[in-house]
């Protein structure tokens, strides 16, 4: 379960954005159909204004000289003196230049360009002369470039957005001093770092009271400051800078009537400081995604009006205090993903009855509430993931009649669900209760067209799959993600797929289920993954599912299956084909190689006999580089989202010898597994034309032949076993071009000659080599002959790689990952380094992936290290 905070901020921002405009504009344009005509000037100014822009949308189509101008659209005027006071250009999809002729209308007071692409060009600088204006938007417009100080000449100027524009920037800030008049503020997403005294002189302005200065790069707010006074300010917008360090002091009088604190997304440290709370008309606090440790103060206890309050993805820790159960406004608390300890009871919630966003995952928290509880609040949103609910099923859910969202997953429930349990979760729409004991008979389950997710892998789910998929109250479901892997399913797969069209994710996994696969399964044309790995499913996969064009992800390892059928190469966009251990003989498909999308070739383990297809380079997935945009859309297949949390497929491949697990680092594998089968022939040499393949396993089948020749080419291998096979002749030199190879397995085969030297071959362990006779030089303990050495000479220059980085490599002796380890692993776990490059990355086993994505990085950082 991974939950999206950042879109879940973002979408919070636009809510509270105030719609007074939107109101006044309505007012204002009924008026404008009243008697006013419009002045000759301003609508030539129009006309000419109109002449510079490109209308795609025709939006403009009102404007035209045979009409009065104070009734085009989007403009209004002024009915006392007929001159033109407002333009309503927003969200027009206008783009071109905006004329000067602007500057005829001498009574403009209300300028909107928002939401339009004015195609990266600067801020028109003559906007600075047109001294009427009280409002300026240029939100979301695509300006770019300095932002003009002639903005600063706009004393009238009460609102000013330039928020969320591509690329703006200032010097400095001193010109803002001429704003006096200026109430609400947004310089969002432009950077503003240049301006050390930014805080001095935002605080200047008397009239203040809104301020928007999120992703602005600012590094400072500047503790050393014993009093800023925002006099008028209500709503302080911060997020998303670099602040790494303390709350200063000044924030605890800042403004008596400050009523929304962001400050999310910065690198806030320290304590959260008591005094902020005497902030006491605050009703959104947001300190969420910070590094602040310590404490939550008792004193949030004051914090008498708050309405949202956010935590979440500190470090915070001790327990979590009982006051805040006495804030009795609170409609969202976001506590989680913190240090704390100790328990939770009724007492923290006491006079919460308005609260409805409850995020409380991965903190180690006792929830140890009376089984008879029945809380003040009706919950929409419980994620309350990782913290100690169980062993007693929550009875208190019982009184929750508004979930839409309910995570309770790795949560330590067990024993058998309440009777009320299988009606009662057929309202949510998103359900995951995986990784539990939960004991139930999943005929009990009913689920109405609200479900869109239900994920109860891993529990004690039991009973015949047929009765589930079959009933038919739940036969008007909408369900789109199923995941009941790992539980104590049975019986054969029934015949009402045809009930389940909606599925996009489908997980059967790690059942007792038995049977053949339905032909029904067909109608599931909407399925994106579709997992049956390990149970006792035999015979053939029906052909029906080639209907299932939508299919990325298919893992039916560890059954008992016929033939990889040839129609296979029909499903397109398949990236993952897992099929290992699965009892598949015959041949495998020449129609495989159409799989252009495939990174993820898993046919181990089975009785496959025939040759390897000479035309895998056709899989362009595992031959071409990839754009970022294409990486993108792949991640999203194996993730469903809903709202702003999410579904990810996790898949078990064995990339180096130990199985894993692959959940979003899915994205980096590119993997071809054909090992223990009864493959022959040659190694195809076309297969060294897989230059983005990282994993590559053919030992122990029949191979005979030569190692190809030109295998080095495929400068992302990681690994590469061969071993257990016939294969003969030298090993290849360009091999030493490997870079990444962290295990080579070549055992077993009847190679000969030399082993390459001068390269990090030789920091393999020697059983990598062993059970070749003919084989020798270091590492082997055989010393090769003079003709061994003549016959396959690798001399050091022959390396043909030029990258900056090969020179590094040779000296190193040692293959990458080893000397990587041995010489940095510490400095890899480093929690912030971490964190920076690899966000989600937080298990050791996932590292190898991404040290292929951020291989430069990680050389530099190396590099760094090496030279210490
Ligand atoms: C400016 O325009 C944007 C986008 O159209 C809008 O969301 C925002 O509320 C406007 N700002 C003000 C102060 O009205
Ligand atoms: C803050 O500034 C306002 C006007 O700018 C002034 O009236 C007020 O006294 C100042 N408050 C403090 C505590 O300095
Ligand atoms: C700021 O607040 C602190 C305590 O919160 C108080 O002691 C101090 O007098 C305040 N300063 C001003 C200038 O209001
Ligand atoms: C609120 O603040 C006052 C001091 O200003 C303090 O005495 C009181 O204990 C606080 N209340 C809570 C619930 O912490
Ligand atoms: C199943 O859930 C338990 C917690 O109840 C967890 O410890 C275990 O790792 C999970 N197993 C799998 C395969 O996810
Ligand atoms: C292995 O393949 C060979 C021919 O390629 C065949 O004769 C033999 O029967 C196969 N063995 C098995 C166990 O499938
Ligand atoms: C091993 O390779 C040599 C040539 O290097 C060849 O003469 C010999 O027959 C091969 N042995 C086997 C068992 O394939």
């Amino acid at each position: 379960m991974v939950v999206s905070f950042a879109a879940h901020h973002v979408l919070f921002l636009v809510w509270f954005l105030p719609a007074t405009f939107s109101l006044s504009f309505f007012f204002f344009k009924a008026e404008s159909i009243s008697n006013v005509s419009c002045n000759e000037r301003d609508k030539q100014a129009l006309l000419t204004l109109k002449r510079g822009l490109t209308d795609h949308e025709r939006v403009l189509s009102s404007w035209s000289d045979h009409k009065d101008c104070c009734i085009w659209d989007g403009v209004l005027c002024d009915e006392k003196i007929g001159r033109v006071s407002e333009l309503h250009l927003n969200n027009s999809k206008l783009s071109g230049e905006i004329s000067g002729s602007l500057l005829q209308l001498e009574h403009l007071n209300y300028l909107d360009l928002s939401g339009n692409d004015f195609n990266c060009t600067p801020i028109p600088t003559f906007l600075g002369s047109m001294f009427s204006l009280a409002y300026l938007n240029l939100t979301s417009a695509n300006f770019c470039g300095l932002i003009p100080h002639q903005l600063g000449n706009l004393s009238s100027l009460r609102y000013l957005s330039l928020g969320s524009n591509s690329d703006l920037y200032v010097d400095n800030l001193r010109w803002m001093s001429g704003l006096s008049a200026i109430q609400h503020l947004d310089l969002s997403y432009s950077d503003l770092h240049r301006e050390v005294d930014w805080l001095q002189i935002m605080s200047k302005f008397p009239s203040l009271s809104e301020l928007y200065l999120y992703y602005c790069q600012l590094d400072s707010l500047n503790p050393s400051l014993g009093f800023v006074n925002f006099t008028s300010l209500r709503v302080l917008h911060l997020s998303e800078n670099h602040f790494n360090h303390e709350i200063p002091n000044w924030f605890s009088n800042l403004s008596t009537s400050l009523l929304k604190l962001f400050m999310y997304g910065n690198s806030l440290k320290g304590n959260i400081p008591p005094s902020i709370f005497n902030l006491e008309k605050l009703e959104f606090l947001d300190l969420g995604i910070n590094s602040l440790n310590g404490p939550i103060p008792s004193s949030v206890g004051n914090l008498s009006c708050i309405r949202a309050l956010y935590l979440d993805q500190n470090q915070l820790n001790g327990t979590i205090p009982k006051s805040l159960g006495l804030l009795s406004k609170l409609e969202t608390l976001f506590v989680g993903k913190n240090s704390f300890t100790g328990t939770v009871d009724e007492g923290h919630f006491r006079k919460l009855s308005k609260l409805k966003k409850l995020y409380m995952s991965e903190a180690p928290l006792f929830f140890n509430v009376n089984s008879n509880w029945v809380p003040p609040f009706q919950l929409d949103y419980a994620s309350m993931s990782s913290i100690k609910i169980g062993p007693n099923f929550p009875s208190w859910l019982q009184s929750q009649k508004s979930l839409s969202f309910l995570d309770m997953s790795m949560s330590g429930i067990s024993g058998k669900a309440p009777g009320w349990f299988g009606n009662w979760i057929s309202n949510i729409t998103f359900i995951n209760l995986s990784n539990n004991r939960i004991e139930c008979d999943v005929s009990d389950i009913f689920l109405s067209s609200t479900v869109k997710v239900l994920n109860i892998a891993n529990n004690t789910f039991y009973g015949p799959i047929s009765t589930f998929l079959c009933q038919k109250k739940i036969r008007k479901n909408k369900l789109e993600v199923l995941d009941v892997s790992n539980n104590l399913l049975s019986g054969e797969l029934s015949h009402c797929w045809k009930y389940w069209q909606s599925l996009i994710h489908l997980n059967l996994g790690s059942n007792n289920l038995v049977g053949g696969i339905p032909y029904s399964m067909g109608a599931l044309v909407n399925l994106q993954s579709l997992r049956l790995q390990n149970n006792s499913i035999w015979g053939d996969i029906p052909s029906s599912l080639k209907k299932c064009l939508n299919l990325r992800l298919i893992d039916m390892g560890d059954n008992h299956l016929s033939v990889i059928p040839l129609w296979i190469g029909e499903i397109t966009n398949l990236i993952v084909l897992r099929l290992r251990s699965s009892e598949f003989k015959g041949y495998i498909p020449q129609q495989i190689c159409q799989l252009s999308s495939l990174r993820v070739l898993d046919l181990a383990n089975n009785s496959l006999s025939g040759s390897i297809p000479n035309c895998l380079k056709n899989i362009s997935a595992m031959a071409l580089p990839e754009s970022y945009d294409i990486s993108f859309s792949y991640l999203s297949s194996f993730m469903y989202s809903y709202a702003n949390v999410s579904y990810a497929e996790n898949v078990q491949l064995v990339p180096k010898g130990n199985e894993l697990e692959y959940k979003e680092n899915l994205k980096f594998v590119r993997l071809i597994d054909l090992s223990s089968n009864n493959l022959s022939g040659s190694i195809p040499v076309e297969i060294s034309d897989l230059f983005e393949l990282r994993f590559l396993n053919l030992s122990r089948n029949h191979l005979m032949g030569k190692i190809p020749e030109k295998i080095g080419s495929m400068k992302e291998l990681e690994s590469i076993d061969f071993s257990r096979n016939h294969l003969s002749g030298k090993i290849p030199p360009s091999m030493s071009n490997l870079t990444f190879l962290g295990l080579l397995d070549l055992s077993y085969n009847n190679l000969s000659g030399r082993i390459p030297s001068s390269t990090q071959l030789q920091s393999f362990d020697s059983v990598w080599y062993i059970g070749n006779p003919q084989l020798c030089g270091d590492p082997l303990p055989k010393n090769c002959t003079i003709e061994d050495q003549s016959l396959n000479r690798s001399p050091i220059g022959s390396v043909e790689d030029d990258s900056k980085n090969s020179s590094f490599y040779i000296g190193m002796g040692a293959g990458f990952s080893t000397g990587f380890w041995a010489i940095c692993g510490a400095l890899y776990f480093n929690r912030t380094w971490r964190h920076a490059y690899f966000g989600f990355a937080n298990e050791i086993k996932d590292w190898i992936y991404v040290t292929t994505m951020i291989k430069m990085n990680l050389l530099e950082k190396l590099r760094a290290c090496l030279n210490k």
